[in-house]
């Protein structure tokens, strides 16, 4: 049966909104590796010969390069956590990163086999390492996150870090000194950007990692990434669904006119009634749609279900598959925002206004340029590289969402937010991060992708409806039935045997693909661009930028270095 302990996890929300008390709930939604909670605190963690290992939330901090294209700039401090629970010599070593997040809390659930990553470490006898990615949590190459050090955070910037690493790092574990990725696999697995990170770096970095695992991995960057809303408009319920269409398309119908009061009626229905731009007030209601993100085959009671119950339950009767039409949808829409609370809990002491307008460049949500702000961070990165916009469908086509949610509503934001960046709305280099990384077009091997057929990321994802790619076994596409990323967590794989399904798919590959790998020096594992700038030849082999460490030098907790 199932070879590994069975612990009770579910994926925790991430609090996105509320998370660092910067109110911005009308910008893009980041993809996001769900963080997972467990009910069960874990004992003290042994290794298989007994040795009692340090507890999973110990933080480990390495020497990152702040620039790979100028070595010379020094270093900063990268967190990691890591643990050899199952591993045995010879064995691989995973690797992840929760990607545009803050990366504290991530260990506990993905160093253990409440994560597939467990799964995979304890049938190839491997260790695991999570590392926080570059300008997010505590990882800052530069302490602040103003433009002028954000030129250090791009995708390859990213890529080269996950390089650096493995070539570089000294484990606390044995043979911790000679796991290069010359003498040692290494696996890379992530999930959502993390995902498709996951894909981009074995396509820029052939060769390096033995083999993926990209879970509900974003892999082709999209501007108006309106089809994020299609996955819950094909799923959610019937009745919910139809409802908040017609309420939708009513709400831009009245805002695109020019009766003053039928606005200011509409604005007051859902307690924004002081708010000033139409687009933000239609935007905002995008966040009930945004709350089906967070929903996983565990969860126990969600917000997005209790927003189609307050719809949908009149007097106890549920509405049959047509919903009760236009106008019991909007008033129990706008009963749910205020009398129910929804609007009190996006925005708690804030106004409306500062909560969810976008026009105001003074905003802090705009101007904090402190470090620790994952949105700001995800930010970044939308307005160059990737995009993402979650917007209103195109006419014609059904919408849960306001049309009046168009791009440069969103490249408007990147200014504001970036103003010494960009002197106007940027054009987001989305056709250079697919040609660089092959997006879609990507056919490599040893990569496990694993998908959702409920994530809201879909579209995005190998399994996007009418992408014709075919699952090989050298790089096998599986669907489950899923949410986002819910392939990476144990207790949904036991509660959904399809995503059960394409776990055992993903075991059965890692076991074929890390049988088949010898060390060699093809694994290019040699090369590590020096950080010292002295002159005359590279020294062949490994180069450190600090000296090696013996395993009892390896500081513990933050602000340690
Ligand atoms: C690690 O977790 C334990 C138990 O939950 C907690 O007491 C401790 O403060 C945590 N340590 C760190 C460094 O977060
Ligand atoms: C894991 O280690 C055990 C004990 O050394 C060994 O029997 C087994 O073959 C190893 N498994 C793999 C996949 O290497
Ligand atoms: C387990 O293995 C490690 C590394 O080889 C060694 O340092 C340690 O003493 C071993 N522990 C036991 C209990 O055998
Ligand atoms: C404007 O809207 C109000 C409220 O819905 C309505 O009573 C009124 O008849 C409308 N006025 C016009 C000119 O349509
Ligand atoms: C109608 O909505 C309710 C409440 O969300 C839901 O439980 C039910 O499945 C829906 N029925 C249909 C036919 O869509």
């Amino acid at each position: 049966m199932l070879g590994f302990v069975l612990l009770v996890a579910s994926f925790l929300a991430i609090d996105v909104a509320q998370a660092d008390g910067r109110p911005h709930l009308n910008m893009i939604r980041p993809p996001g590796m769900p963080l997972m909670s467990d009910s069960q605190p874990l004992g003290p963690v042994t290794s298989r010969n007994g040795t009692v290992l340090p507890p999973f939330n110990q933080t480990y901090w390495f020497d990152q390069l702040i620039d790979h294209n100028n070595p010379s700039r020094g270093t900063f401090k990268q967190r990691f956590w890591h643990t050899w629970q199952f591993y045995e010599p010879g064995g691989p070593v995973l690797l992840m990163t929760p990607g545009e997040v803050n990366a504290d809390g991530y260990a506990d659930s993905y160093l253990s086999t409440k994560a597939i990553s467990g799964q995979i470490a304890q049938q190839q006898n491997g260790s695991v390492v999570i590392i926080e990615h570059r300008f997010y949590g505590l990882s800052n190459p530069i302490n602040d996150l103003k433009a002028e050090s954000l030129k250090y955070h791009t995708i390859q910037q990213a890529i080269e870090d996950l390089e650096y690493f493995i070539k570089n790092v000294i484990l606390p574990q044995p043979d911790g000194d000679r796991l290069t990725p010359d003498k040692a696999p290494w696996v890379l697995f992530g999930g959502s950007y993390s995902g498709a990170l996951t894909s981009w770096t074995m396509v820029n970095k052939p060769d390096l990692f033995a083999a993926g695992y990209a879970s509900s991995a974003v892999v082709e960057a999209i501007l108006n990434f309106w089809r994020y809303f299609e996955p819950i408009r094909e799923h959610m319920p019937a009745n919910c669904s139809a409802d908040v269409q017609v309420a939708i398309s009513h709400i831009d119908e009245v805002f695109s006119g020019d009766n003053k009061t039928a606005i200011q009626e509409m604005k007051d229905l859902f307690g924004l009634g002081e708010m000033t731009h139409l687009d933000d007030v239609a935007g905002a209601l995008r966040n009930n749609l945004w709350d089906w993100q967070s929903l996983q085959p565990t969860s126990q009671n969600s917000l997005f279900y209790e927003f189609c119950d307050a719809l949908e339950v009149k007097d106890g009767v549920s509405a049959s598959a047509e919903g009760w039409g236009l106008e019991h949808a909007l008033q129990a829409w706008g009963n749910f925002w205020t009398e129910g609370g929804y609007l009190q809990r996006l925005c708690r002491n804030n106004s409306p206004e500062a909560c969810l307008g976008t026009y105001d460049p003074n905003q802090p949500f705009y101007t904090d340029t402190s470090i620790d702000n994952n949105l700001r961070s995800w930010m970044w990165i939308v307005c160059n590289e990737v995009g993402y916009l979650q917007e209103g469908a195109p006419k014609g086509h059904p919408s849960l969402v306001t049309r009046l949610v168009q791009p440069p509503y969103d490249l408007r934001q990147c200014q504001l937010m970036f103003p010494e960046a960009f002197e106007k709305p940027p054009k987001v280099d989305i056709k250079g991060t697919n040609k660089a990384y092959k997006g879609w077009d990507v056919r490599i091997e040893n990569i496990f992708f694993a998908n959702g057929m409920r994530d809201p990321w879909r579209e995005a994802t190998m399994s996007a409806e009418g992408l014709d790619v075919k699952s090989t076994p050298e790089q096998p596409i599986g669907l489950g039935d899923g949410f986002h990323c819910s392939d990476l967590s144990t207790a949904s794989g036991l509660a959904d045997p399809t995503i059960l399904a394409v776990q055992q798919a993903a075991l059965a590959s890692m076991k074929r693909w890390l049988a088949d790998w010898k060390p060699s020096a093809a694994h290019d594992g040699a090369r590590v661009p020096a950080p010292a700038s002295g002159s005359g030849p590279k020294p062949e082999g490994r180069t450190k930028p600090a000296p090696r460490k013996p395993l009892s030098a390896w500081s513990k907790g933050a602000g340690v270095a």
